[in-house]
């Protein structure tokens, strides 16, 4: 059990966006969300943001996933952990101190930084990394013994600190009472005139009490992002992390690097993803399916052994052994059942369509019930709006539709029924007819010869 504090109250200048930085997404989840979330899976059982710049867009965006300090204007890190002081308080274990803007951060990462925490008997421990370039990072400066001494700023260090290449992270594990204590002996005395989290470490050491510094393996995580640059060099990572871990589970992936997949995606055993495949967040894809190149899945249920080609499926569920595309375009509030045929150039929208029916080519439905079995020719349109209101068209089971018909709704078509090629339904029509409503085509023998 401990508390999370993150630190999300600064501004993100180089983002250059009317968002404030830390509800920019990466694989669809906002950066403060994987933060917020890698505390959870550690075990944090109060979590508190500490929220400043655009404090409303931030807490809108997160709702209930967490508790909320607000820091009114940017003082610093330590002033920004001032904020959460009745969290420390209240605090039934350590604080833990992560960024909201370093979405790589781990949950395993975070256990094992308090394992050591708790291990070494530590009062407070920094999370570090050792970088090729440690510029911008503040330095971590160790006694010959090997312990923490201090942190040093970049802007506040020697030439030989600045030689330093073990960095603070800006992640801190202390222990509650410690980390209250010396907040409250912080002052604004450096080049910035901020008060810095990183002076508790030395105001703590001049205690008496013990620091140790946890060293990563994995510079990845540390990785904070400050631009749109930076945001795509993480979103790399987490994508090949979400990947991988779809891989693990039993999915084949071709040319994984192609395919993006967000946060919480649902994907079974034994389905296959072709190259430029995206699959946003709410999907659920059953097991031995096949998606092909070029599909979008947005909040999309897919079902064993369904395979979608080339299309795009928003907000609707495709049933068991279902065909969809290439080139189709489900949009929202469809529910298409099993072995169904959705083929290429074909819209639905709105609509339910029943167990067995195809729907091959060149074809619109929308705000439609359609039956089992029904056979739709190409190029069949629901004439579902009137340009101000939309209308319902009700096609029951085992109709045949001929090639080019329009359905001018609202309109119920009785099951069994048939209906002519080319002919413009305006009339319900009853069950196991035959309905033709086109005119009668009239031959003119020799006309040719008698315009001369
Ligand atoms: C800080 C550390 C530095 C470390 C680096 C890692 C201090 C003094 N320095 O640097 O040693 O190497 O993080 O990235 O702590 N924030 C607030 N309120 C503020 C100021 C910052 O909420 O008043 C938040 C920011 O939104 C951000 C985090 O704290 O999420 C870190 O702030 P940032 O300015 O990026 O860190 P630095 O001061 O550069
Ligand atoms: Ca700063």
């Amino acid at each position: 059990m401990f508390t999370a504090i993150i630190l999300a109250a600064g501004m993100g200048t180089r983002m250059k966006s009317e968002m404030p930085k830390v509800i920019h997404r990466v694989c669809g989840k906002p950066l403060v969300k994987w933060v917020i979330d890698a505390a959870k899976n550690a075990g944090a059982d109060e979590i508190c943001v500490v929220v400043g710049h655009k404090a409303q867009m931030v807490k809108e965006t997160l709702g209930g996933a967490c508790g909320f300090a607000l820091q009114e204007e940017q003082k610093g890190t330590g002033h920004a952990v001032m904020q959460a002081m009745d969290y420390i308080k209240q605090a039934r274990g350590e604080v833990v101190i992560l960024n909201g803007d370093t979405p790589l951060i781990t949950s395993e990462t975070i256990k094992s930084a308090l394992e050591y925490h708790r291990a070494d008997k530590n009062h407070a421990t920094v999370i570090t990394a050792v970088l090729p370039d440690a510029s911008g990072y503040g330095r971590i400066v160790r006694a010959k013994d090997g312990s923490v001494m201090k942190i040093v700023e970049q802007k506040d260090a020697t030439d030989e600190e600045k030689k330093i290449n073990e960095v603070n992270s800006g992640m801190y594990v202390f222990d509650a009472p410690s980390l209250a204590f010396t907040l409250g002996k912080l002052t604004p005395n450096n080049a910035q005139g901020e008060y810095y989290l990183t002076d508790t470490l030395e105001i703590l050491l001049g205690e008496g009490r013990k620091i140790g510094g946890f060293a990563l393996d994995d510079n990845d995580e540390i990785r904070g992002i400050n631009d749109r640059v930076q945001l795509s060099e993480a979103e790399k990572i987490m994508s090949k992390r979400i990947n991988e871990k779809h891989m693990r589970n039993g999915v084949t992936i071709h040319a994984p690097e192609s395919v993006y997949i967000e946060d919480g995606a649902e994907i079974g055993r034994d389905t296959e993803i072709f190259r430029d495949v995206t699959i946003k967040a709410g999907t659920k894809i059953g097991s031995g399916c096949v998606i092909g190149s070029g599909s979008l899945l947005d909040n999309a249920v897919v079902k064993d052994g369904a395979d979608v080609l080339s299309s795009v499926i928003l907000s609707s569920t495709v049933g068991e052994g279902t065909h969809v595309g290439p080139f189709a375009y489900i949009r929202p509030g469809c529910t298409v059942g099993r072995d169904v045929k959705v083929g290429d150039f074909v819209e639905l929208k709105n609509s339910s369509i029943g167990n067995g029916t195809k729907i091959s080519h060149l074809t619109y439905i929308g705000d439609s019930d359609v039956g089992e079995r029904v056979n739709f020719g190409c190029g069949t349109v629901t004439c579902n709006y009137d340009g101000k209101n939309k209308f319902r068209t009700v096609i029951g089971d085992d109709c045949f539709v001929g090639c080019n018909t329009n359905f001018v709704s609202p309109i119920n078509v009785g099951s069994g029924s048939y209906i002519a090629a080319g002919s413009t339904i305006t009339e319900d029509i009853p069950e196991n007819s035959l309905s033709i409503a086109r005119a009668r085509q009239v031959n003119k023998e020799g006309w040719k010869d008698k315009r001369k």
